[in-house]
């Protein structure tokens, strides 16, 4: 707030100062008064436009880091739920590892290199020796059935620990590559991101119904699509957790003319939207969540317009559901005169 209030003092001092004996005003020295006033007046209002702008920006970092720090927290549950899964899986390893049936394998070779000379005899006669080949027949059933468990458990265990080593990777390149354009392969990418969360939305018992148009690979800024992308999964996700409604179910829609634009839409059958809040829901800060930021929309909504695009959103109102669409510019790969012709 500008106070006028020192200019206002000066000019009522100065206009005594001005005034002559008789009452009359000494116009050229007001004027000159009132000058002064002026200049003060436009310094002053200079600085408040100053402390503005400087807000503005302030608060323009604030919302790009806590966008970051919305998918930063994502990437650390992400990690957080595969580092459980992981420990599942280790413990489940354990466990069949103590009681594998192969742990007396090598005193079956001991005796086996004790009798090395008569083990026909030993196989016929040996009362030990005559139960060692049912009991080779029955560790061969065993590791049978043990081998597919095993590798199973080590396969989900490779899927995780590359899972992590995704997350991480995907992190570090965030602050690295903000605001490049990549050839990016859309549904590749929102797969990838579904699947981080697949675990959540299983636990909601959320279907996933997805319709993508195949599309050849668009130049597109990655970070700020997963930035998008995770909030709106998560909006979403969170949204059809709060709704009582039977019908669990979140539309992941890729759309595109070939030409202009490219649309990505998610739409959910969550508690939906009132028309008042429609209005407010980009802003920041705006959150109807007990434990929300209000961060993430306004996050993505001026990503969305960083990429040349757009972000809408649609609700028929409150327990009808919602649908967020993000529009960009179709950009394709140039792939250079090389591949021309
Ligand atoms: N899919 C959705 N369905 C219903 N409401 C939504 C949905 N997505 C966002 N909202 C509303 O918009 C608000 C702001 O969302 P967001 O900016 O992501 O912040 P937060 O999730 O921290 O509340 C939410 O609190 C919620 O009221
Ligand atoms: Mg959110």
């Amino acid at each position: 707030m500008v106070n006028f209030e020192p200019q206002s003092n000066l000019l009522k001092q100065q206009l005594s100062e001005a005034t002559n004996v008789d009452g009359s005003v000494n116009l050229e020295s007001f004027l000159k008064l009132v000058d002064h006033a002026y200049l003060d007046n436009i310094n002053e209002l200079k600085q408040s436009r100053d402390h503005l702008i400087e807000a503005t920006n302030q608060a323009s970092r604030a919302a790009r880091v806590s966008g970051m720090a919305e998918v930063a927290t994502n990437v650390l549950h992400n990690i957080g739920n595969t580092l459980n899964s992981v420990n599942t899986t280790v413990a489940v390893l354990v466990e069949r590892f103590k009681n594998t049936k192969f742990k007396h394998f090598d005193k079956l070779a001991i005796m086996l290199e004790q009798h090395e000379h008569d083990l026909n005899d030993y196989f016929i006669h040996d009362p030990k020796g005559k139960l060692i080949p049912a009991y080779i027949l029955e560790l061969a059933k065993h590791w049978r059935e043990q081998v597919p468990l095993l590798s199973t458990d080590l396969i989900q265990l490779t899927k995780n620990i590359d899972h992590i080593k995704d997350c991480i990777a995907l992190q570090q390149s965030m602050a690295k590559s903000a605001g490049m354009l990549e050839p990016t392969d859309l549904s590749r990418m929102l797969d990838s991101i579904i699947d981080l969360q697949a675990k959540e939305f299983s636990a909601n018992a959320i279907k996933i119904i997805k319709d993508y148009q195949p599309l050849p690979q668009l130049m597109l800024d990655r970070i700020k699509l997963y930035q998008i992308f995770v909030n709106f999964l998560q909006n979403g996700r969170q949204s059809i957790a709060f709704s009582r409604s039977n019908e669990r179910i979140l539309h992941i829609k890729i759309e595109s003319d070939h030409a202009h634009f490219v649309s990505i839409s998610m739409k959910d059958t969550g508690i939906g939207i009132n028309e008042e809040n429609l209005k407010k829901i980009f802003s920041h800060g705006f959150t109807t969540k007990k434990d929300g930021h209000g961060f993430g929309l306004h996050y993505c909504a001026n990503a969305a317009n960083e990429m040349g695009g757009k972000i809408s959103v649609e609700s028929d109102g409150e327990g009808l559901g919602a649908t967020f669409t993000l529009i960009l510019p179709y950009q394709l790969v140039d792939y250079g005169e090389a591949n021309a012709s």
